[in-house]
């Protein structure tokens, strides 16, 4: 059976600020064949790549990342906001649409010259995850591939990462 990934995302006028559409992938969580088969599909894509990780920003991202990571057969590097992470980290700033933010990972969470996996649920400004792959180049992790199961062309976030293969299961 051929699934439409679309219809699995509500589209929510006006959240979380007014103007903006929210695209909630509850609902593809929500279903256990099609989150299978949105996993499988970036399985599809990260195969050939040599992953040896799959590092993915919270909270969203680690939906997408962890199932993908565990059929790899690999392991999973967090990214993670203040305040979470008991070890020693790395950190990156990055601006949002309006002010700044940052994330943090364990030095320890990948080893050098590691092949990496970044992942994600959506990229809109490609903020989020310009600082992940920042983190991982950090820590001296190859970035082989980044995957979204949603990309908002309009945001062209795109533009960030223009070095790095990329693959979205859905545009809008
Ligand atoms: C959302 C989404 C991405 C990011 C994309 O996360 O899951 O990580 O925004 O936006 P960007 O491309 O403009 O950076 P959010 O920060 O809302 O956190 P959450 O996953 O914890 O909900
Ligand atoms: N993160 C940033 N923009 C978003 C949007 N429009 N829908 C869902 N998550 C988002």
């Amino acid at each position: 059976m051929t699934i439409n990934f679309k219809d699995y995302v509500a589209d929510v006028p006006n959240f979380p600020t007014e103007g903006v559409t929210f695209r909630d992938i509850s609902p593809l969580m929500a279903d256990g064949e099609a989150y299978h088969a949105a996993t499988m599909e970036i399985v599809k894509y990260a195969k050939d790549l040599g992953v040896d990780m799959v590092c993915c920003p919270e909270a969203r991202g680690f939906l997408v990342g962890c199932p993908v990571a565990d059929e790899l057969g690999v392991g999973f590097a967090p990214a993670r906001k203040a305040g979470k992470l008991p070890r020693e980290t790395v950190s990156v700033s990055y601006d949002l649409e309006y002010g700044q933010d940052t994330l943090y990972m364990h030095k320890d969470a990948i080893k050098p010259g590691q092949k990496v996996l970044v992942a994600d649920d959506l990229m809109a400004t490609g903020g989020t995850v310009r600082a992940t792959i920042d983190l991982v180049e950090k820590l001296g992790g190859i970035v082989v591939g980044t995957a979204f199961l949603i990309e908002l062309k309009e945001l062209n976030g795109r533009d960030k990462i223009k070095d790095y293969d990329m693959f979205t299961l859905m545009d809008y």
